[in-house]
């Protein structure tokens, strides 16, 4: 039998205290869309998604660009900001207006006032891409919080403790919805689950992630 739920989909409160200082917000970056997608096509044609080597060698299964001041870059000697695409040997693409306003006033929305990022990560996941439970912790310092937000097809997104052996806790993170951690939570491990397949009308096969971070 058909229920309510089969129609329209799961009900989820607009707004959610996932832990202490990270708070949920549902559908807060559709507003945004737009302008979001149009900066998303011009930083990517500037600076195209590639899937980098951790320093163990491992090539990511998730495709990443950057915008902004720096960006957060992996290889074979370690995980770091850096002012230069290395691919290009350019600075990365500047972050574009509406992605700043998008952070700032994701961030304002959760109680983190004046939030004005210098960094961002854009993650591109595509059906099976995963990213294993991790710490953000390659920034100068832990006192502004991150804004992250999610376009395009749903995933799981994990969200644990302070230590890596912690419980984590599991939410789907669906086109326009966005997290931000900050405080208390700031260095809360977190893991994305393999996308399931699917298609998006705006974003096809693939799921984007805009990580805001105060970096420098
Ligand atoms: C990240 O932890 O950098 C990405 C999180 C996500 O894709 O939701
Ligand atoms: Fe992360």
């Amino acid at each position: 039998m058909t229920s309510l739920f089969d129609i329209i989909g799961p009900i989820d409160p607009p707004r959610e205290t996932i832990a202490e200082g990270a708070v949920l917000l549902r559908g807060q970056a559709v507003s945004f869309e737009r302008d979001v997608l149009a900066a998303l096509e011009t930083v990517t044609a500037q600076a195209p998604f590639r899937r980098m080597t951790t320093p163990g060698g491992h090539v990511m299964s998730v495709a990443m660009t950057n915008c902004g001041a720096a960006g957060w870059v992996t290889d074979r000697t370690g995980y770091r900001y850096h002012a230069v695409d290395p691919q290009s040997g350019r600075p990365w693409p500047e972050m574009p207006p509406a992605f700043q306003a998008l952070a700032s006033t994701a961030a304002a929305e959760a109680g983190y006032g004046e939030f004005a990022p210098d960094v961002c990560l854009i993650n591109r996941y595509e059906p099976g891409a995963r990213l294993s439970l991790h710490q953000d912790r390659n920034e100068r310092d832990f006192a502004r919080p991150i804004v992250s937000v999610s376009l395009g097809l749903p995933a799981i997104f994990q969200f644990g403790g302070l230590k890596r052996t912690d419980p984590v806790r599991e939410f789907a993170l669906r086109h326009g919805d966005v997290v931000v951690w900050g405080g208390a939570s700031r260095l809360c491990f977190h893991s994305v689950a393999a996308l399931k397949g699917g298609v998006h009308d705006r974003f096809g096969r693939a799921r984007i992630n805009l990580t805001f971070r105060g970096a420098l």
